[in-house]
Formats: structure tokens, sequence, C-alpha cells
């Protein structure tokens, strides 16, 4: 469950659209309003192209936000800010990215990489202090003093996404924005990254936004999931009513690919096939952006975009199935399903 009720992060209606050939806008992310409470894990999950690592960059103003607010303690993130107003989001706000490898500078040192946020921010004053604090950082994240002088191509991915924690950690951010973390590592170095990343959370009270493909990965990390489709969000919900019930059919049909370890509940379980591929985010389907491909669709969801609302205790979806105004056409399928 969430651990407080107090908003770090506040997402309301934010775009982003890219500019792609001559005329052709494509709709990355396309409406997304949701919150990220204070020290808990946001899990973000859809499939290849759904617009996670564009709403994460937008959300950490890496990109400016086409339309739509973010606010950060309150504060909105996006717009025109003072050199002081954007130092002191910089510091709060931190990424760590997929790719271990690609987004550390091959030429510069570890103690380098690590201190460079200090010595932007600030934050140390002398070498010594400098080296102390990285000593500190390498230590907290599994690694050791020596690893200081060395480069990047001397680690392994797992010691290199640690290497990317400590400097998303030097400068004590409140709000750590990770995309897809451990997909690129073995699975066996996985769940120790995954365990470094909550052992953190709980000695520093950080708050996560957890990017990831695949819903088994953030189950356990994240307090609450949201599910996105073609730059929308189609769910939110607390991490076990997501798994144990989910509202919209895509959740479902994502669930239905994750294999479940008891072959007895394997074979009796329900699945939802997702038909054909993801539509284009240049041309989006009208109404519900997955009626192409859900088993359920009807005319009204070809007609009208489903609002997202709250059908269950802190369980949001964008589903006319669930809509009062239109159960009566989906009284077989949700009869089916229940
Ligand atoms: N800089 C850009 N210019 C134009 N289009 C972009 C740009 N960045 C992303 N896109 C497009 O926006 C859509 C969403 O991309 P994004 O990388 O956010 O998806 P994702 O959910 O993170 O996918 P993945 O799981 O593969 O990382 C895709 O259609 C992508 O091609
Ligand atoms: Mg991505």
């Amino acid at each position: 469950m969430s651990k407080s009720k107090e908003k770090l992060v506040e997402v309301r209606n934010l775009k982003k659209h890219f500019k792609v050939g001559r005329k052709q806008i494509l709709k990355a992310v396309d409406g997304l309003t949701f919150d990220i409470y204070k020290g808990e894990t946001f899990g973000l999950v859809g499939e290849s192209g759904s617009g996670k690592s564009t709403a994460g960059r937008t959300i950490m103003r890496l990109y400016d936000a086409t339309e739509g607010q973010v606010m950060f303690k309150g504060k909105s993130v996006h717009g025109k800010k003072t050199k002081d107003e954007l130092k002191e989001l910089n510091q709060n706000m931190q990424m760590i990215f997929q790719d271990p490898y690609a987004s550390l500078n091959p030429r510069m040192t570890v103690m380098d990489i690590i201190a460079e946020g200090l010595d932007i921010h600030g934050l140390v004053k002398t070498k010594e202090e400098r080296q102390r604090k990285v000593n500190e950082l390498l230590k907290i994240v599994g690694l050791n003093e020596e690893h200081a002088n060395r480069y990047p191509h001397e680690f392994s991915g797992g010691q290199r996404q640690r290497i990317g924690i400590a400097r998303a950690l030097a400068v004590e951010p409140e709000f750590i924005v990770a995309d897809e973390p451990i997909s690129a590592l073995d699975v066996s170095i996985q769940a120790q990254v995954v365990n470094l990343l909550k052992r953190l959370q709980e000695e520093r009270g950080l708050t996560y936004l957890f990017i990831a493909h695949d819903l088994s990965m953030v189950r356990h990390i994240s307090d609450r999931v949201g599910v996105m489709y073609l730059g929308k969000m189609m769910e939110i919900a607390p991490s076990d009513k997501l798994y144990t019930s989910p509202l919209h059919p895509y959740t479902r049909a994502l669930l239905s690919a994750v294999p479940i370890p008891d072959p007895e509940v394997e074979r009796k379980r329900e699945r939802i096939q997702i038909k054909g591929e993801l539509p284009s985010p240049i041309n989006p389907p009208s109404g519900c952006v997955f009626r192409t491909r859900c088993p359920f669709a009807k005319d009204v969801c070809a007609k009208e975009v489903p609002a997202f609302a709250e059908y269950r205790d802190g369980q949001w979806a964008a589903c006319h199935m669930h809509d009062e105004r239109f159960k009566e056409h989906f009284k077989s399928d949700l009869e089916k399903i229940q």
C-alpha cells in the first residue's frame, strides 16, 4: 500500500507530442493524470512504444511538455524558471537509466562520474571531502574505494548500474525516475539491484517512478502500478489489486502473458489474447485507443473516449465496460470475466 498520502509529484493532463517528418505529429504521451505519493514506488508498465520513457523524461523536465503540468512539491516543473529553481529541481529529481554502459561517460573515472553532481551543485568544498563522499557512496551501493579510479568498461553490467545509482544518490534527491534499471542485467543480478533500490528507499525515504516492460518485474517493488498504452493511462491500481482483480482488458491481457508458477492455477486461468500490432501513435484509433485490439470492443468504444475514473477504491481505469452509462452493452462480457 502507499506509504503516505502526501503528494510529491502531481501529473495533470501531461502531453508530449513529437513532430515527425514535415507535418506529422506523434503523440508519445497523450494526457496523463496521476499522483506519486511521498515514499512510494509507482511502477509504470506497458509494451514497447507505449510512451513510458517519454513520460518519465517529461516529468523530469528532460523534455518540455507539449501540454499539461507536472508539480513537484506543489511547484510547477515546466515553464520559466530562475537559475536557483532549476538547480533545486535538478537536485531533487534524478534518473537511473536502462543501459548502464551507454549512460556512463567512458572517458571519466568512476570518481568523476559520481562527483559530477556534487561539483555542479557545490555540495563539497575540498578535494578530500569530495573523495570521502564518493567513497561513502561507493560503499552504500556495494562497491569499494578501489573502484573510484577505474573506468566504466572495467565493470560488469550490475556494477555499472550500481555506479549509476551512486551518481543519482550523490546529490541526495527525493525523487528518482528509474527507467528499466534492471532490464539489461542478468536475471541473477536483477534481484540484487532491486534489493539495493528498496533498501535505499527505506533508509532515505526515496520516492520512485519505476519504469518496466513487464508486469512480473514491477509487482514486488511497486506500491501502485500504472498501465500505459499508446500514450495514455489505461489503469492505475495498488499492486495487489492490479494482479488479482484488474479492471482494464489491456491489463488482463498483459497479465495473461505473465507465467504463474503453480501449474494447477496456470491451467485453469482465463487468458486474453491481444490481437494485431500496436497502432501508430501518429494516427491513433478514435475513441478508446485500445479498441482495435480489445476482445470486448463495442460501437461506443470507437465513438467516445473513455473517462479515466475511480471504479473501485484506489483503482482507476479508462474503459467503457465499467461505466454505468454503457454497462448494458457489456453485460455478457462482464459476467464472463468476473
Ligand atoms: N525524440 C523522439 N522523436 C520522435 N518520436 C519519439 C521520440 N522519442 C520517442 N518517440 C516515439 O514515441 C513513442 C513512445 O516512445 P517511448 O520511448 O516513450 O516508449 P517506451 O514505452 O519507453 O518504449 P520501450 O519499452 O521500448 O522503452 C514511440 O512511438 C517512439 O517511437
Ligand atoms: Mg522506454
